[in-house]
């Protein structure tokens, strides 16, 4: 597997979310072989190492093109404290009801939920679509049944969810916009 050296793409409080690289095929291969991570992902079903070692190469293929957006991506969350990856997040363009738009998801493993890292991690990407991508909003896609995800994206701001087509499947699609600035005077 090539790709770019992997560096930190986002500063997010006791995190920081890293580009992908080829060494980070051991941790994504636990997640997506983790049943309680996969639950509500795709079709709930887990991936053999093989496939995700495919996926991963066509992924550093794709980010080292040099039309590539760097922001387009899920990236590796890693904990400061220790360098230890929890997870992966990021903003993603995607189709949903056929439309162009960008989501933004989040992963953890099991070992690291309940202590505030998806939020914390999807804030920093919020606020980074909006100021520095100058998106206007997100989308999150979800199953209303995922209750910690539905949190999470409530604790974000987004709102507004409807049924939508996303891929071969029905899902939850909420949105996310930049808070309305507040009128002075
Ligand atoms: C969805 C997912 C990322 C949510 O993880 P999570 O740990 O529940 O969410 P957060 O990281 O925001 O943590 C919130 C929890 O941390 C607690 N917490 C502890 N310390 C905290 C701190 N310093 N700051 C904020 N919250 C803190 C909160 O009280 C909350 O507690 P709860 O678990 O009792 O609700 C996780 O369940 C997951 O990876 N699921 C599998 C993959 C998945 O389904 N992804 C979504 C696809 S749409």
């Amino acid at each position: 597997m090539t790709g770019a050296p992997a560096s930190v793409f986002l500063e997010a409080g006791r995190l920081q979310l890293w580009d992908k690289q080829a060494s980070d095929l051991d941790f994504l291969a636990s997640l997506s072989a983790d049943p309680e991570v996969m639950r509500w992902i795709g079709d709930g079903a887990t991936y053999p190492r093989g496939e995700i070692e495919a996926r991963l190469a066509r992924v550093l293929e794709i980010e080292a093109s040099p039309d590539h957006e760097r922001w387009n991506s899920f990236k590796i969350v890693r904990r400061k404290e220790d360098g230890a990856p929890v997870g992966q997040a990021g903003i993603l363009r995607c189709e949903i009801d056929g439309i162009p738009q960008v989501e933004i998801g989040w992963w953890l493993a099991p070992f690291a939920w309940s202590q505030g890292y998806a939020t914390e991690a999807a804030l920093a990407l919020r606020d980074y679509a909006f100021a520095e991508v100058g998106l206007q909003q997100l989308a999150v896609v979800l199953h209303a049944a995922n209750a910690r995800s539905v949190a999470v994206a409530t604790r974000i701001g987004a709102g507004a969810p409807r049924l939508a087509q996303y891929r071969d499947r029905l899902v939850t699609c909420y949105t996310v916009r930049p808070a309305t600035p507040a009128v002075s005077g």
